[in-house]
C-alpha cells in the first residue's frame, strides 16, 4: 500500500518552493515527484521586507503575503499530483513549513517565538488534503530553539548503522546535523549559507545567485575581512543554537565592511563564499573532528565552488553531494516536512532535546483537516 506524503518547503534563501511527493511505503523513502516554483518579485519583495521590523500595518500585510504564498503552495501540490498521477484523496498529507519572518527563540520572556508566514486552511481548501503546519512552534513552546527539525529526517535518510555521518544543509543559512551510531545525534545551524551570497550577487551582477560559484572562484578572499566576519559571537556559541536572516541580514554585512571600504565586489563574494565554508568546516572541527562522511544538501551543494573550499577545509572527510547519497539537494528539505507531516499525523513524537534543546519529546505540527 502506498503511503503518500507531500512535503512544501519555502526556506530562509526566499528562492521560491521546493514540493516533493513522497511514497513512505518503501524505505527510506520513494521520491514520486518534484516540483518548484518561483515567487513573483513582489511577493519575494514582501517577504524579504516582512523579515525586518518596521513599515506599515505588518499584521495585514503578513496575512495577505501568507495567502500568497499558499497558492504558490498549491499550485506546486497540483503539479506533484500532475506528474505522479496521483489522487488529492490519496496524499494522507501535505507538511507545509511557511515562510520565517522572525525567529526569536527563548529571548524576550524566555519563551520567544519563531514565526512562520503561512496559510494552512487555505491551503486545505485549495487542495483538499490535510495539512500540517505550524512544526516550529510546539517546540519553541517547549523551550527549544524550534530548529533544525530535519536531522530526525536525516537520521533516516542518510544514517548508516554503526558509522559517524554528517549531514551539512547550505540554504540560506546552514545547518549540520552530526548521527551518531549509539542513536544520538546533534543539529544546528552553522551560520550563514547562500544568504548573504545571494544578496552580494543580486546587486553587484543582477542575477539572483552566484552559479556554481564561480564569481566567487575568480576572486581573492580578503583574510581581514575573512577574520572580521568570522568574529560574530554566535559563531563561537556552543548548541543548541540556531539562526536567520534576523542576524544575517544584509546589514550585518554593511556594518562589518564598513572599514574594509574599497575591496573589488568579486573579493567580497570569495569572502563571503569562505565565510560559509569555514563555518561549517570549523564546526565540524569542533564537534566531530576526524568526521569520516559528510552529505551536503540545500541549493549550496549545487555550488561547486562551496563544495570544492569544503574538501580542502576537511582534508580527511569524504564530502558528497546527497545526490550521491540517494535524495538531490533540492529535495532533502521537502522530503524532511513530509516526513514531518507523517509523524505529526501518526501522534509520533520527536525526541527533540539534544538537537533543538526542548524539555522532552513532542508531537510537532497541528492539523487542518480537508
Ligand atoms: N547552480 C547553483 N549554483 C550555486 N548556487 C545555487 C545553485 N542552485 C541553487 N543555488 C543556491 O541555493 C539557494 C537555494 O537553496 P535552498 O536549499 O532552496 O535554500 P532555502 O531552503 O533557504 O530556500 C539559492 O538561493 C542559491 O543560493
Ligand atoms: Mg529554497
Amino acid at each position: 500500500m502506498p503511503d503518500l506524503s507531500i512535503g512544501l518547503m519555502s526556506g530562509t534563501s526566499l528562492d521560491g518552493v521546493d514540493g516533493v511527493l513522497a511514497d513512505f511505503d518503501a524505505t527510506p523513502l520513494r521520491v514520486l515527484a518534484h516540483a518548484t516554483a518561483g515567487f513573483d518579485p513582489a511577493l519575494r519583495a514582501e517577504l524579504l521586507a516582512l523579515n525586518t521590523p518596521g513599515g506599515h500595518d505588518e499584521l495585514h500585510r503578513a496575512q495577505l503575503a501568507a495567502n500568497a504564498l499558499v497558492r504558490v503552495y498549491a499550485q506546486v501540490v497540483h503539479e506533484l499530483l500532475r506528474q505522479a498521477g496521483v489522487a488529492a484523496s490519496q496524499v494522507r498529507a501535505i507538511g507545509a513549513h511557511g515562510q520565517t519572518v522572525r525567529h526569536r527563540p527563548q529571548l524576550f520572556d524566555g519563551t520567544g517565538y519563531t514565526v512562520q508566514l503561512n496559510q494552512p486552511a487555505l491551503l486545505a481548501e485549495l487542495t483538499g488534503i490535510d495539512v500540517v503546519a505550524d512544526f516550529r512552534t510546539r517546540d519553541v513552546a517547549a523551550g527549544g530553539q524550534g530548529a533544525p527539525l530535519a536531522p530526525f529526517f536525516h537520521r533516516g535518510m542518510f544514517g548508516r548503522p554503526g558509522r559517524v555521518v554528517g549531514v551539512l544543509n547550505i540554504g540560506g543559512i546552514s545547518n549540520l546535523t552530526v548521527l551518531r551510531p549509539d542513536g544520538s545525534q546533534i543539529g544546528f545551524d552553522c551560520g550563514p549559507g547562500n544568504a548573504l551570497l545571494d544578496a552580494w550577487t543580486q546587486r553587484h551582477t543582477g542575477r539572483p545567485y552566484d552559479d556554481r560559484g564561480a564569481w566567487a572562484a575568480g576572486g581573492q578572499v580578503d583574510a581581514a575581512l575573512l577574520q572580521d566576519l568570522l568574529a560574530e559571537s554566535y559563531f563561537a556559541a556552543p548548541p543548541p543554537k540556531s539562526t536567520g536572516r534576523d542576524l544575517f541580514h544584509p546589514d550585518w554585512l554593511a556594518a562589518r565592511l564598513a572599514p574594509h571600504a574599497g575591496l573589488a565586489p568579486q573579493a567580497v563574494q570569495a569572502t563571503l563564499a569562505e565565510l560559509t565554508a569555514r563555518c561549517c568546516a570549523d564546526d565540524v572541527g569542533r564537534y566531530q573532528p576526524g568526521l569520516p562522511d559528510l552529505v551536503v544538501c540545500g541549493g549550496g551543494a549545487l555550488n561547486d565552488h562551496l563544495l570544492a573550499r569544503l574538501r580542502a577545509l576537511l582534508p580527511g572527510t569524504r564530502v558528497v553531494s546527497s545526490a550521491e547519497a540517494g535524495l538531490p539537494p533540492l529535495q532533502v528539505e521537502a522530503a524532511a516536512f513530509a516526513w514531518l507531516a507523517r509523524q505529526c499525523v501518526q501522534r509520533e513524537p520527536l525526541a527533540l532535546e539534544s538537537t533543538t534543546g526542548a524539555r522532552g519529546a513532542r508531537v510537532l505540527g497541528a492539523v487542518w483537516p480537508a
